[in-house]
């Protein structure tokens, strides 16, 4: 089982899509292992896409992210990381709309900006994700202190 990290955004949680994104990631076959609704401070949002700073959306993306409370996610299926972006569709709802018009943001999102949902994209983004929401989630099971050395 791998574990990835998924967000539900402002947009979608605003307009009650959530309902509808965890129907669907469950029916996908993904396991809520985590769930908190957070609302997250303009600096927290900075930290969280500190990788895109300098980039043109950049600011108007740290907005929005801080417009309103997020879902955060971890999920576990065997591989979630690439099952999750795929049920996802394509980052641009615009284009998910044309091409995947059954994907999440095909039916949640509006456009490059309002895109209902994140989702982790490596195994290390995942980690640092996870952390990042749930610092003291323990995802490996601990070792058994009778066999460890
Ligand atoms: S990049 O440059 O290829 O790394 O960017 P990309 O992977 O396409 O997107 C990274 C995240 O930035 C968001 N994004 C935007 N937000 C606001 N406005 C615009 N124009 C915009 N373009 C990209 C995009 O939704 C990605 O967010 P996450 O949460 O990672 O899906």
């Amino acid at each position: 089982m791998q574990k990835t990290f998924a967000m539900i955004k402002p947009d979608a949680v605003s307009a009650g899509y959530h309902h509808n994104i965890l129907q669907e990631l469950e029916l996908g076959g993904f396991a809520i292992v985590s769930k908190a609704r957070v609302q997250l401070t303009r600096a927290r949002a900075a930290e969280f896409y500190a990788e895109h700073k300098g980039k043109h959306f950049y600011e108007k993306l740290v907005d929005f992210m801080s417009s309103g409370p997020v879902i955060a996610l971890v999920l576990a299926k065997e591989e979630a990381i690439t099952g999750w972006r795929t049920l996802m569709g394509p980052t641009n709802s615009v284009v998910a709309k044309e091409q995947k018009p059954d994907s999440l943001r095909g039916k949640y999102g509006t456009d490059g900006t309002y895109n209902a949902c994140h989702g982790a994209d490596s195994p290390a983004s995942a980690a640092r994700e996870i952390k990042f929401f749930f610092p003291r989630l323990i995802l490996d099971p601990l070792p058994d202190p009778a066999t460890a050395k």
